[in-house]
């Protein structure tokens, strides 16, 4: 028997109205914040995420689907939206359109990770970037958007977790700070930040790991060591959130899992959840990755909801979401001439717009009826012996109950039903 490869799932129809009630409302998000789909293929250049999401991240080292093709070039099913964003942005020199360019997406998203609740190898992201604007008010811009979005959705008890790290300029002098705060506990660190120490110790911050955890509390705060420029960002920033009434937890751990942030980085936590465990949502400013990657400099900023853990956090709350019958119209028969009928009824219902569906099989009607009951349809429409001879069916509501008989050609007009 084959099983869906571990990690990923299928998303079955009983699950698709979770998804359709997400993307509305992402999609409507979008629209009110002036944000533009944009599609990017599923696989890039290698190098692109090496590049940009960082050499010494857990993606990178251990975590990407990469293979080499036919005619060799070295590909990889994206880690991650952003990078194809920005190679993009490049490509399509976007620069010269107005400024910031608006962008949204719906991606699925590969990692190699351990499965378990809520962490997939194949997950969904639906994800905002907004580029070409330095402005700490399109950073409150993208929080507020996630915000809106999870708040909207039905989800309760969120919370905003919020963290600067500098920029190129004040980050190596933190960095100092960091390295020489760890090199005095190194022998209380995991191996796994014994290694990174050296090379990316702002990762140290993000470790789980229960030796390195007390630790981190009394590590410095990146947020007290920031320029005049960044300092300044993050204070406009707070004013901002403070503006559009988001509540603000600063957390001086914050430091995200990819490496091309800069001032702000952010994360959205459902209730009962801690920042950096089963985050729903996260992103942050990366001013140097378009450059990175071969760009003119252009300040960006952006985020990305997992769409499977906002879904998880919806069912755990017990929100429910809008369902829509798989049909209106179901239709039963009985006998070979009201086989043909209902095929041309389903015909003639379906140019005006009306779902329709039915059991093939010449099944009894019990067994038709009991099929229209289960999918939720609206109305059935039998079709027996005499009402071949006449011309009619016999129409059945079954929120009511009721049913009556009426000629075929006025099925429209009594249905009511103009849209599927
Ligand atoms: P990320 O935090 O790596 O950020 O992923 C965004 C969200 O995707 C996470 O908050 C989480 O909800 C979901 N997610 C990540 N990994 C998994 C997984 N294995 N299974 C299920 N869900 C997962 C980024 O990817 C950045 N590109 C976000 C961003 C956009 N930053 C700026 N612009």
């Amino acid at each position: 028997m084959y099983q869906a490869p571990r990690g990923t799932a299928d998303i079955l129809p009983g699950e698709q109205g979770y998804w359709s009630y997400i993307r509305r409302q992402a999609e409507e998000i979008c629209k009110l914040y002036g944000y533009q789909r944009i599609d990017t293929p599923t696989f890039e250049d290698s190098r692109l995420f090496e590049r940009s999401i960082g050499e010494e991240t857990d993606i990178v080292e251990k975590e990407m689907y990469s293979l080499k093709d036919r005619s060799g070039d070295d590909l990889t099913l994206r880690p991650e939206g952003t990078a194809s964003i920005c190679r993009s942005y490049i490509q399509h020199g976007m620069h010269s359109l107005p400024q910031p360019v608006r962008l949204y997406y719906f991606a699925d998203i590969f990692r190699y990770e351990r499965p378990q609740a809520g962490r997939y190898r194949q997950h969904h992201q639906f994800g905002v970037e907004a580029l070409g604007e330095q402005d700490p008010a399109l950073d409150a811009e993208v929080i507020d958007m996630a915000w809106q979005l999870y708040a909207g959705a039905g989800l309760r008890g969120l919370t905003l977790y919020l963290n600067s790290i500098g920029c190129t300029g004040c980050r190596p002098g933190y960095l100092n700070n960091l390295k020489s705060f760890y090199s005095d506990h190194r022998e209380q660190l995991c191996a796994d930040c014994k290694r990174r120490l050296e090379k990316n110790p702002l990762r140290l911050l993000d470790c789980k790991n229960p030796k390195c955890v007390p630790l981190t509390e009394n590590a410095p705060h990146s947020a007290d060591h920031l320029c005049t420029e960044c300092s300044d960002h993050f204070a406009k920033l707070k004013t901002y959130l403070d503006i559009l009434g988001l509540p603000v937890v600063l957390n001086h751990c914050l430091v995200r899992g990819l490496d091309y942030y800069n001032r702000t980085v952010f994360e959205i936590a459902p209730e009962g959840e801690t920042a950096s465990q089963v985050t729903i949502g996260g992103g942050g400013r990366y001013d140097n990755l378009i450059v990175q990657i071969g760009g003119r400099p252009t300040p960006a900023v952006g985020f990305a909801t997992g769409i499977e853990r906002l879904i998880l956090n919806l069912e755990k709350q017990g929100v429910a979401v809008p369902t829509t019958p798989a049909s209106d119209v179901y239709l039963v028969y009985m006998g070979d001439d009201a086989k043909h009928q209902a095929i041309r009824l389903a015909a003639i219902l379906r140019k005006s717009k009306i779902a329709v569906s039915g059991t093939p099989g010449d099944r009894s009607l019990k067994a038709q009826m009991r099929q229209a009951g289960s999918i939720g349809a609206r109305y059935v429409l039998i079709i027996g012996e005499d009402e071949v001879k006449a011309s009619t069916v016999v129409l059945k509501n079954m929120a009511r109950g009721e049913q009556k008989t009426i000629p075929q050609n006025s099925i429209i007009d009594e249905l009511g039903i103009n849209h599927v």
